[in-house]
C-alpha cells in the first residue's frame, strides 16, 4: 500500500526555508510513502457567503486533502502564530460546516525560523486549530528548528548534524500515519 501525503507549507516567499525543508525532508521517508506540496497561494480569503459556491482553488485544495492519507505542516512563525496564509487554507478546508476535509486525517507539525525559538509559538497555535478540526497530531518528537549553518547541504538535502534528528521525526511521523490509516 502507498500512503499519500499532502504537505502543506505556511509560506508563500520563493526561497522559502520551511518550503526547503519540506522539499528536503521527505527524502527521509521510506518508499510507500509519497508527498506532494498543496498549493494555498490562489485561495481567496475566506469568505462565509462563498460557502455553497466554492471557488475552484477551494474545491481543488480539498479533493487533495480529501485524496490524502496524512497532512504534513511545515510552517514559518508570523508574530507568535501561524500566517494567515495558512489559517485562510485551514478556514476553507474546514467549511462548509459539516463537510470538514481535514476531520480524522493524522498531522505532523514542523518549523523553521531564523529565530532561536525555532516556530514554538506558532507550533502551540497549530496544535489548538487542529483540535478544533479534529485532526489527530503527532505529539513528539517536537521539532523546533533553527536556521543554522548546516541544516541544509549543498545540494539542498538535510545536512549531516541535523539528520538524526530529523530522521526521527519522520520515523515517528510514518508510524503516527500508519496507526491512524487502516
Ligand atoms: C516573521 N518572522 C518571525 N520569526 C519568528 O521566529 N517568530 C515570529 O514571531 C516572527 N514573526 C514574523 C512576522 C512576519 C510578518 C514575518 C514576515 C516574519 C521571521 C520569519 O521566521 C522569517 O521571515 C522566516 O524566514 C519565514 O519563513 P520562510 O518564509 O523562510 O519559510
Amino acid at each position: 500500500r502507498q500512503y499519500r501525503i499532502a504537505v502543506m507549507v505556511g509560506s508563500l516567499r520563493k526561497d522559502s526555508y520551511n518550503r526547503k525543508l519540506a522539499t528536503a525532508i521527505v527524502k527521509l521517508a521510506p518508499s510507500d510513502f509519497s508527498f506532494h506540496q498543496v498549493q494555498i497561494n490562489d485561495l481567496p480569503l475566506y469568505n462565509q457567503d462563498d460557502d455553497e459556491n466554492q471557488a475552484a482553488p477551494v474545491r481543488r485544495m480539498k479533493a487533495e486533502i480529501q485524496a490524502a492519507d496524512g497532512i504534513m505542516f511545515v510552517t514559518p512563525e508570523y508574530s507568535r502564530s501561524i500566517p494567515g496564509v495558512l489559517k485562510n487554507a485551514l478556514d476553507h478546508g474546514s467549511r462548509p460546516y459539516g463537510r470538514n476535509v481535514w476531520a480524522g486525517k493524522p498531522a505532523g507539525i514542523l518549523g523553521v525560523s531564523p529565530g532561536s525559538a525555532g516556530t514554538a509559538m506558532a507550533q502551540q497555535h497549530l496544535r489548538n486549530i487542529l483540535a478544533c478540526l479534529d485532526m489527530p497530531t503527532q505529539g513528539q518528537p517536537e521539532a523546533f528548528i533553527q536556521v543554522r549553518e548546516g541544516l541544509f547541504d549543498e545540494a539542498g538535502e538535510i545536512g549531516e548534524a541535523s539528520r538524526p534528528h530529523l530522521q526521527n521525526w519522520m520515523d515517528h511521523y510514518v508510524a503516527w500515519v500508519k496507526s491512524h490509516v487502516e
